[in-house]
């Protein structure tokens, strides 16, 4: 049934965006801290916070800072945190054996997160990039990327990460078979409550190019990522990534990048009613803080419109880098 409006002069919309008081009423969609996952970087040493420069005001942190940085994410009422390692290039091997190493940099900073405040839930990233020497997500054997290989090593990483006290395992690899066969290995390894939250329909992006600055894969990276992450024209394989994922074992579900993508989002929610996520990636996170930095637009304003459209299209929560400055200014 389409809306019923009076015409005007019976009807005056301006009546109900008068003052700040009849707009709080009456505003369909809220943005809160609930709402936010913030993904941190992870790095070698101590006491170290290093500045990311294609991510204004990101920085990687050593495990200690990465443990007082999920304290205070905590203490503001962020419900999660997500990981991510930037691994050093002589750890990095054509193998990838440093991914399911149970103290690697993502694994130690688990473990100290959960000590430190075991309420906070944990994210973990699932993919071969931060420890393949050429900087792909998945084996590659003479020239392509392995699929069937790559979910056996997966699914070490993830058992690994489950062992470590991660919550929320999150597979950004865009292999085929991955969720069922972590599913499947957690359920074995006595991990029932650990969730998948899968990066279901991840584009072959543009916006990535900061992250991958971030955690060191720029400069490894050898080719695209076209035969795994999904074509940017393509709507209906989005739906059949998230109803195979679900099928697979998948707990919730992602978009990624996240505002170019409000259209997927939005389907996802309506077409299959699952907890659904969005990314909001390095490029889009580099953007703003860009323009805001040269005062072309008004940073704070910006941010909180954008983590909006989020929750307008349907999204239950977002992973960004704004999380902590958002979370400040939500709480006031
Ligand atoms: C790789 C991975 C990427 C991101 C998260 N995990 C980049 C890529 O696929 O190359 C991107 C996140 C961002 O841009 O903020 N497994």
């Amino acid at each position: 049934m389409p809306p019923i409006i009076a015409s005007f002069p019976t009807a005056r919309p301006r009546r109900l965006r008068a003052s700040a008081a009849l707009r709080n009423l009456t505003r369909e969609h809220e943005l809160s801290v609930n709402d936010l996952i913030w993904p941190v970087f992870v790095r070698d040493g101590e006491g170290i916070e290093e500045p990311v420069p294609s991510m204004p005001g990101v920085v990687r942190r050593s495990v200690d800072k990465v443990v007082e940085a999920a304290v205070e994410a905590h203490a503001l009422g962020i419900p999660a945190i997500c990981l991510f390692p930037y691994t050093d290039s002589a750890l990095k091997t054509e193998d990838c054996a440093e991914a399911w190493n149970p103290d690697n940099l993502c694994n130690r900073a688990i473990r100290g997160i959960k000590a430190a405040v075991p309420d906070l839930a944990v994210m973990t990233d699932v993919a071969l990039d931060p420890y393949n020497i050429n900087g792909h997500d998945g084996f590659v054997i003479d020239g392509e990327i392995r699929n069937d290989e790559t979910v056996a090593a997966l699914v070490k990483m993830t058992v690994a990460q489950a062992e470590a006290g991660a919550d929320i395992i999150g597979p950004s690899d865009m292999m085929d078979g991955r969720i069922g066969a972590m599913r499947s290995a957690l359920e074995t390894n006595g991990f029932q409550n650990v969730t998948i939250l899968s990066y279901s329909a991840k584009y072959a992006s543009g916006f990535y190019g900061p992250f991958r600055d971030a955690v060191g894969a720029s400069g490894a990276l050898t080719g695209d990522k076209k035969t795994y992450q999904m074509d940017p024209g393509n709507v209906d394989e989005a739906m059949r990534m998230i109803a195979r994922d679900l099928q697979e074992g998948a707990d919730m579900v992602m978009v990624k990048p996240g505002l170019p993508y409000l259209d997927i989002c939005n389907r996802v929610k309506r077409d299959f009613a699952v907890p659904t996520f969005a990314y909001q990636v390095s490029g889009e996170y580099a953007m703003i803080q860009a323009a805001a930095l040269n005062g072309w637009i008004d940073g704070e304003k910006v941010m909180l419109e954008s983590l909006m459209a989020f929750r307008r299209a349907g999204c239950d929560g977002v992973l960004t880098y704004f999380a902590p400055q958002v979370a400040r200014l939500l709480n006031g």
